[in-house]
């Protein structure tokens, strides 16, 4: 199999304005590194908080990494700005979660995962 994405040591941190003025740096997404195959699907699990939802956005490159590589199909686009991204970000499309759309209320956790 072909691989379409390649993450490599990805990290996004963002400064945040603490108590007092201070500023302070939140490590969300910390040296994170996968593959994903053309045709895959891939999950990412966690526990609230853990970045999944910033390490989807700084892949797709609706936030601008931190440090790291972030391959599409072999191209760099961890460093590409503006116009340079427009043809990656043609191809990858977010579909945000709807909970009422997608979770049928008579069925029990067992058979929503299992459909
Ligand atoms: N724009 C932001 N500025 C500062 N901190 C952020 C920002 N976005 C997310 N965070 C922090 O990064 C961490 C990961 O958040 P998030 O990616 O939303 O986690 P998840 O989607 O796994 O619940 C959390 O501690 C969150 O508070
Ligand atoms: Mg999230």
């Amino acid at each position: 199999m072909s691989k379409l994405i390649e993450v490599r040591d990805l990290k996004k941190h963002f400064r945040v304005r603490g108590m007092l003025g201070r500023t302070r740096v939140v490590h969300s997404v910390d040296g994170v590194s996968f593959d994903i195959e053309r045709g895959e699907t891939f999950g990412l699990v966690g526990e609230s908080g853990c970045g999944k939802t910033t390490l989807g956005r700084t892949v797709t490159r609706l936030y601008e990494p931190t440090s790291g590589q972030i391959l599409f199909e072999g191209t760099d686009i961890a460093p590409l700005k503006g116009r340079a991204l427009s043809p990656y970000k043609r191809r990858m499309q977010t579909i945000f979660q709807d909970p009422y759309s997608s979770l049928n209320p008579y069925m029990n956790v067992e058979e929503i995962v299992g459909e």
